[in-house]
């Protein structure tokens, strides 16, 4: 098939954040292009298209991803995860909650891709060191908070189970992290 300007197109459909979606792509559309203006999910933001920066990130079949570095028809059929799902019925997750507590951002710019990274570290390894929690973000830049609350926030998740209102807060109280979830610095 072919756009209106002649270009070659496909069609692809796979599930993000548990909802079929589908499009009509050039072959060489990145993943994060999808993710951010097919399907309008800006909290995936796109910093470097270099695969060195990380502020890409997402869950492939529930895997962090680059999603710079993975062309939109490699997802096909696939599932993907953006940081938009981490919130669920209103409540955040604890990893939201944790960026929170312990000032996990500043600009913001990384922090989707870091909650996701640090979702999916939270899941294998419920526990897990500063060492660990810096071996899991070590492919992301953050050019604000020297990391050290980033690890913070990641051990203050640890600490507060899934689906618990450890902090006494609601999703509408916490304007920093939604922003960020939200991808306003997008
Ligand atoms: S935009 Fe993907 S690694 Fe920088
Ligand atoms: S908070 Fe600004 S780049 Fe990480």
């Amino acid at each position: 098939m072919a756009d209106t300007t002649g270009t070659a197109t496909m069609r692809v459909t796979m599930t993000v954040n548990g909802e079929e979606v589908s499009g009509e792509i050039e072959p060489r559309l990145l993943l994060v292009h999808f993710v951010r203006d097919h399907l309008g999910l800006t909290g995936t933001h796109w910093g470097c298209d270099t695969s060195q920066c990380g502020t890409c990130v997402v869950w492939l079949d529930d895997k962090p991803v680059k999603s710079c570095t993975v062309l939109t028809a490699m997802a096909g059929g696939h599932r993907v995860r953006t940081v938009e799902d981490l919130e669920q019925d209103g409540v955040l997750d604890p990893v939201q909650e944790g960026f929170m507590q312990e000032h996990g951002l500043q600009c913001g710019f990384c922090t989707p891709a870091m909650m996701m990274t640090s979702r999916w570290l939270l899941d294998h390894n419920p526990d897990p060191s500063e060492d660990d929690i810096r071996d899991a973000i070590s492919g992301q830049m953050c050019r604000c908070t020297g990391y050290e609350n980033i690890v913070r926030a990641v051990r203050w998740a640890a600490t507060h189970p899934v689906g618990a209102d450890a902090a006494g807060t609601d999703a509408t109280d916490t304007p920093e992290v939604r922003e960020a979830s939200a991808g306003a610095t997008a």
